[in-house]
């Protein structure tokens, strides 16, 4: 159900979900001061408890207020990001609830950059905690007719058009003064976030640890209707081989190639709509060559989404 940005900003204070554009992906969104709403997000996605949400914040001024520290790099990197699509883990201050950070003594905050979504936040009394708008471990939503689509037109979704960058911000943490962990890639690249820490702090070292410290990042996630297949090969194998496939997924009908642009920017943002617009195509399964592609500069994350949405690599390794 499409609702007014005016109308969002009631719901919201009243306690309901609704569904918000950002930059990366539509996000499922409650006031954080509203404990109820908070545990309807859970609900709604059909998401474990022990995942928790990012915090959406309007200015960094808000985002210090929610934590217990904020060490100069944090600070740094909000600088030169914010509003953007990079998520900051730091030590939370009791204004946050338990039920957003899962128990966990840390909160993973961010300023989008979306200016419907900022509106909004200008509007309210507290921050916005939201996961992307989609039933737990399936594809992300980037425009509002997907969020419908997902949820079957019951929960209220702003239509802020199509999400510029295509899929989630690049969640990271501090663990030491001099280090910086990414623990998921996303819409800012590690060679962009190396770039801009060379000269200001040339000691700090960039490292990538997923999963178990973002306990939301399971390695099944983000899949489609129809099974995705990872070919590693530059073309679509044969058909003998094809059926071999078909016949591992338990599938009947062809396969449908997955074709995306060579440029990271522009892949990204059609990613997620592709693999819903091939799903909804009367075929067996998705196949996407990986070839080139894996290899290309700035890729991680579209490589990191690829393949926990796949549910078959080929040849088998
Ligand atoms: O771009 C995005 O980040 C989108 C838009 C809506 O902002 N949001 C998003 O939220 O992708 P979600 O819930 O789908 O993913 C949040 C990720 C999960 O992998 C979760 O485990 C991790 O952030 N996360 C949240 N809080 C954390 C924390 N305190 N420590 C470590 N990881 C955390
Ligand atoms: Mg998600």
């Amino acid at each position: 159900m499409i609702v007014s940005l005016e109308n969002a900003v009631e719901r919201l204070t009243q306690g309901d979900v609704v569904a918000l554009p950002t930059e990366t992906v539509y996000g499922l969104g409650a006031c954080i001061d509203q404990p109820e709403a908070l545990k309807r997000i859970f609900e709604i996605k059909g998401r474990p408890f022990f995942d928790p949400l990012i915090v959406h914040v309007k200015a960094t001024t808000a985002a210090r207020s929610l934590v217990l520290s904020w060490p100069p790099l944090a600070d740094f990197l909000a600088e030169r990001f914010w509003p953007g699509p990079l998520t900051l883990v730091l030590p939370k201050s009791e204004k946050v609830s338990s039920v957003i950070t899962s128990g966990l003594n840390t909160v993973a905050i961010r300023w989008p950059n979306h200016v419907v979504l900022q509106k909004i936040l200008d509007q309210l009394p507290t921050p916005i905690a939201a996961p992307s708008a989609n039933l737990f471990g399936k594809t992300s939503p980037t425009t509002a007719a997907h969020v419908e689509q997902e949820f079957e037109k019951q929960i209220p979704v702003v239509d802020g058009g199509p999400c510029n960058i295509g899929l989630e911000s690049t969640v990271i943490a501090f663990p030491g003064p001099n280090e910086v962990t990414i623990l998921r890639p996303g819409g800012v690249s590690k060679t962009e976030l190396a770039a801009a820490l060379k000269y200001a702090f040339p000691q700090v070292t960039i490292t990538e640890q997923q999963s178990v410290a973002s306990p939301g990042h399971l390695k099944e996630h983000y899949r489609p209707a129809i099974p995705l297949v990872l070919v590693h090969a530059r073309e679509i194998p044969k058909d003998q081989e094809l059926e071999c496939i078909a016949r591992e997924l338990d599938r009947k009908g062809r396969p449908v190639e997955l074709k995306l642009s060579m440029d990271a920017l522009l892949a990204a943002r059609s990613l997620y709509g592709d693999l819903r617009r091939l799903s909804s195509l009367d075929s067996g399964f998705i196949i996407f060559c990986t070839e080139p592609y894996f290899n290309l500069p700035n890729w991680e994350a579209i490589k990191d989404r690829l393949t926990r949405a796949a549910t078959l690599q080929w040849p088998r390794s």
